[in-house]
This record gives structure tokens, sequence and C-alpha cells, in this order.
């Protein structure tokens, strides 16, 4: 289960990774927001971490309208990793070397084209499992 959230900035590209997923039978729950009115991101990357952190979903998907401040507030979770990416490079490494939970992209930053290959790279990657990006990973949150 994936799960998504979205501001304002980031409600149409939303519609887009919505759709996506329709068409390769993926499931996702919607946080919102639900109309492209001007809302708080904080909001939504809190109802996004909350959904991962008691096993509703998996991963999620977060869009505001550069991908920053939604990364922010979702980086402030522990137990989230959230990775702002603009291409399918940072896509595919987030994966392989953080084990990220959590997508974020910029609707004013990156077209549908570019962030369904960005969201298809995200979810289709696995992580390495490699000991030294387990304890990096480890190292996130804990001193030692
Ligand atoms: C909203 O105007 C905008 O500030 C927000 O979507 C995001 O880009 C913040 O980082």
């Amino acid at each position: 289960m994936i799960a998504l959230g979205c501001d304002h900035g980031g409600f149409e590209l939303k519609q887009e990774i919505i759709k996506y997923l329709e068409s390769r039978g993926l499931e996702y729950k919607d946080y919102g927001c639900y109309e492209p009115a001007s809302v708080d991101y904080p909001i939504y990357a809190r109802k996004v971490t909350s959904a991962i952190l008691d096993g509703t979903c998996e991963k999620g998907i977060l869009i505001c309208g550069t991908g920053i401040g939604i990364s922010i507030a979702a980086n402030k979770v522990p137990g989230i990793r959230a990775a702002l990416c603009t291409d399918c490079f940072c896509a595919e490494a987030t994966r392989q070397h953080n084990d990220a939970n959590v997508l974020c992209m910029g609707g004013r930053v990156v077209g549908p084209g570019l962030a369904i290959k960005i969201t298809e790279t995200f979810l289709d990657t696995p992580f390495s499992n490699d000991e030294r990006h387990k304890r990096r990973i480890h190292l996130i949150e804990n001193e030692e």
C-alpha cells in the first residue's frame, strides 16, 4: 500500500501519479489534499508518515510545489527517510543506498512524464541490503 499526500502546489501532479498507480493496479491511500485550494504541507507530511509508521502503508509519495518543504517536514519524523528526487538516478540510488521510504517531488519542478518515471524507479528498486548501507542507515537515528 502506497500513501499519497500533497499540498496545493502538488495537487495536479498527484492526480497524474494516481492515474499511473491505477494503470499498474498498485494500491494506494490518498491522504489529501483533495482540491487545489491553499493548504499547509506539514499536515500532509504528518498524515503520510503516520500511515507508514503504523504499518498501514509501506511507502509514501509526498508532493508540494518544490518538494522541499514537504521533505523537510517528513524527515523530522524518526523512522522516515524521505528523498526529494528530480531524476531517476537519485530515485534509484536512494532506494538502493538509503532504503528511502518516502519519495518527495515538486509539482512545480518536474513534469508529469518525468515524475512518473521517477515514481516507477522508486517503487521498483529494492534496497541493496549491503552492510555498509545498513550501517549508515542505522547511524541516521542511532549514535552507534
Ligand atoms: C506553497 O506555495 C509552497 O510553498 C509549497 O508547495 C512548497 O513548495 C514548500 O516547500
